[in-house]
């Protein structure tokens, strides 16, 4: 199940519609970002958080996606005011999901074969897996007056991408909790959980500014000649996997075991501070039915 947070507004990229909107060499970003988690493969379903106003041409845009033809079936619901609420919204409308994958649509040239990767990785066992690459500047934290306050060894730092995987339960439970983060993995990291890096992609990059927009057309262009040759990075060029340690506050963390984490139990660092969580349910429980004409915050699944 992915999940596509597509409801931002997109002020830093200067165009006059929502971003997920916006077209990339004539393809807007949300129907490239949703071509690329179909052709992944991985995928079973994919909900849409759009604004609310756009969920009409949202569901025009990707009308041919949920023909009975189409394998991958796909549904719009309203997103909200912040990243996160538009997350929730999306979480909320497939309540037997065994495993989420949250996936900006602003990463519309993110490569299906590092999809692939993140649930190869989810399905070996880990309850949470994002990518990630190594970072190419020096970072400093600095305070409100401009002043270094500190510089992190570079070594140790990821750039982190989506799409983010994670134990479905795990997530609903991170969100529950009603901790703040800038990224899905960080709601889990605060909860006590495990999350593993993965090598990202140089293609997954989020296009925020005009010049990332102007670099998207310019690769897409070189993507869609036939002549043109796989761009992806090999993985094992970008960085190696790594695990994020846990909020320091939290006692240190059991390795999950191989399999699927169904069971949040397996997944939480540290179980005293964390609400229980009761048994996801398995794949088995997801009735295969679509209603793409369903109305503006239900889906089927
Ligand atoms: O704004 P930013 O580029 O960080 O947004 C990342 C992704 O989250 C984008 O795909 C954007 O459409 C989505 N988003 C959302 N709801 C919001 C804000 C952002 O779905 N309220």
């Amino acid at each position: 199940m992915a999940l596509v947070p597509a409801a931002g507004r997109g002020v830093r990229l200067g165009e006059s519609k929502p971003k997920a909107f916006v077209p990339v060499g004539g393809r807007p970003m949300l129907t490239l970002a949703i071509d690329g988690l179909i052709a992944s493969g991985v995928v079973d379903h994919i909900v849409i958080a759009a604004p609310a106003e756009l969920i009409d041409e949202a569901r025009f845009l990707l009308g041919h996606r949920v023909e009975p033809a189409c394998p991958v079936p796909v549904s719009v619901v309203a997103g909200g005011a912040e990243r996160t609420d538009s997350v929730r919204a999306g979480i909320a409308a497939a309540p037997r999901a065994t495993h989420f994958l949250v996936h900006d649509a602003a990463r519309a040239l993110t490569p299906p074969s590092m999809i692939a990767r993140v649930v190869a990785e989810l399905k070996s066992g880990c309850p949470a897996v994002v990518p990630g690459l190594p970072v190419a500047d020096t970072i400093k934290s600095v305070d409100a007056d401009g002043d270094v306050t500190g510089t992190p060894d570079r070594a140790v730092l990821r750039a982190i991408q989506t799409p983010q995987g994670f134990d479905a339960q795990l997530l609903r439970d991170a969100y529950a909790a009603g901790m703040h983060a800038t990224d899905d993995a960080g709601l889990v990291e605060a909860f006590g959980a495990h999350v593993r890096v993965i090598p990202g992609d140089p293609l997954a990059f989020k296009i925020t500014t005009p010049l990332d927009l102007r670099l998207a057309c310019t690769l897409l262009t070189v993507r869609d000649t036939p002549e043109s040759a796989d761009e992806t990075v090999p993985a094992q060029d970008v960085a190696a996997p790594v695990d994020i340690p846990a909020a320091s506050h939290l006692p240190a963390p059991a390795k999950p075991s191989a399999g699927p984490h169904n069971d949040s139990a397996s997944y939480v660092r540290s179980s005293s501070n964390v609400p229980a969580s009761s048994k996801a349910p398995s794949a088995s429980d997801v009735p295969p039915t679509t209603d793409f004409s369903a109305s503006t915050n239900t889906v089927t699944r």
